[in-house]
């Protein structure tokens, strides 16, 4: 028997003016396409915008149904358009934040894990780690430069 321990890390930014000017970019955009979500029933809204090798900017907000199950992340929203519309493209940076109607997220809120299932499928696809970041409304800004940094021991395709 034996014990293995495995390590994550992160990059903590304490204010948007601490990240990269592009990076600042993507995060306004995550906040006003947030700001749209459809969250009638949990009223948490949650923005994501992709960056794309070819420079385009993906962008996708969560999406609640009546039958709660089949709605959907703003994550993979996003992820799942831009695997649709530039499937050719590499995917080089996620940016997310969320909110909620009731009270001010103040902690960094990361993906859940279907969604880091999600995003471990494009990164394992194009073979190139995708920098994530994630934050509340307000607080600090959490910076990882591979999904695998949230999702060790992940599920993948050479498993099956
Ligand atoms: N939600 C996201 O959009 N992304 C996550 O990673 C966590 C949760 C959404 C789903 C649902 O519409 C609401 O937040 C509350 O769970």
């Amino acid at each position: 028997m034996k014990k293995i321990s495995i390590n994550t890390e992160f990059t903590v930014f304490e204010n948007i003016q601490e990240i990269p000017q592009k990076t600042q970019e993507l995060l306004e955009l995550a906040i006003a396409i947030r700001k749209k979500a459809y969250a009638p029933y949990s009223n948490f809204r949650v923005g994501a915008a992709l960056l794309l090798d070819n420079g385009k900017v993906v962008l996708g907000s969560n999406q609640e149904n009546a039958a709660y199950p089949s709605g959907l992340c703003a994550e993979r929203v996003a992820i799942f358009q831009a695997g649709a519309l530039y499937p050719e493209a590499i995917i080089k940076m996620i940016v997310i934040t969320a909110a909620s109607d009731q009270n001010t997220t103040t902690t960094p809120i990361p993906p859940c894990g279907a969604c880091r299932q999600s995003i471990a499928e494009y990164e394992i696809r194009q073979n190139t780690d995708i920098e994530i970041y994630f934050t509340g409304e307000t607080g600090d800004i959490y910076k990882s430069d591979s999904l695998k940094n949230l999702l060790p021991l992940l599920f993948n395709k050479n498993m099956l």
